[in-house]
């Protein structure tokens, strides 16, 4: 397989997954259960399988197949967690999706939103993307403060979209494209000119929860 290069920012590193990282994560995901229930994708009427070879080599046969770019996010070197590039559409799409979880004991640290703004602008710059989505659950106030601090714009609410923790679940939009962020998503948020305003939700998707 042919190595992408990784990226890196102070102490973020983001790097392709290998098959020896199964270890580490899977100790990870157990000791993780509480944190990360909530928020993990699941398969409707299938079994949840923790079998961190099975699903690394998934990952890599979707990135040699043009489907995705499957990292791991290193923070001083240690597995920090995952980040996923998923759903890549070519043609007139040019378009992804991006995933991520951290450990409980490595969150607050800015590694995430350090690291979707190197996956972000190596989409833009490296891979040929245009346009880069993430979807969050409207419960997820974490998750909804990584695209606020990066400045990705609110696109929509999802109703049921994604199968999470065993259900279909409601979902924001937000995305980027590379015309919004020429100086690149990193840089503008480093030099504090990532628009606070841009990943509000307006009141009518507002949901009550
Ligand atoms: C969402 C998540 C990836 C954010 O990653 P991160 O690397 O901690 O990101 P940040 O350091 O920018 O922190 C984001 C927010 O998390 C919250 N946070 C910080 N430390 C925290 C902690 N120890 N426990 C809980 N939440 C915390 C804060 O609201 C923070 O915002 P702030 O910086 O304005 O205070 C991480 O919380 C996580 O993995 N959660 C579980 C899985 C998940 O939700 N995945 C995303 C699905 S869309």
């Amino acid at each position: 397989m042919d190595l992408l290069p990784g990226h890196r920012h102070g102490s973020v590193e983001l790097r392709l997954i290998r098959t020896r990282d199964a270890r580490v994560l899977q100790h990870e995901l157990l000791n993780n259960r509480a944190w990360l229930q909530p928020w993990e994708a699941t398969i409707p009427n299938g079994a949840a399988s923790f079998d961190m070879r099975v699903s690394i080599r998934r990952l890599l046969q979707q990135y040699r197949d043009g489907g995705g770019y499957p990292f791991v996010m290193e923070y001083d070197g240690e597995i920090a967690g995952q980040l996923n590039v998923w759903g890549v559409a070519r043609g007139s799409l040019c378009s992804a999706t991006i995933g991520y979880w951290v450990s409980e004991r490595f969150a607050g640290r800015g590694i995430t939103p350090t690291a979707v703004a190197l996956a972000t602008d190596a989409a833009f710059t490296e891979y040929g993307l245009h346009r880069m989505e993430i979807c969050i659950r409207p419960e997820n106030v974490a998750s909804l403060r990584v695209v606020q601090k990066l400045g990705f714009r609110y696109e929509g609410l999802r109703r049921r979209y994604i199968h999470i923790d065993g259900d279909w679940r409601d979902h924001y939009a937000f995305a980027l494209t590379r015309e919004d962020v020429p100086q690149g998503v990193l840089a503008r948020w480093l030099h504090g000119q990532a628009p606070p305003e841009a990943a509000s939700i307006p009141p009518t998707d507002r949901l009550s929860i």
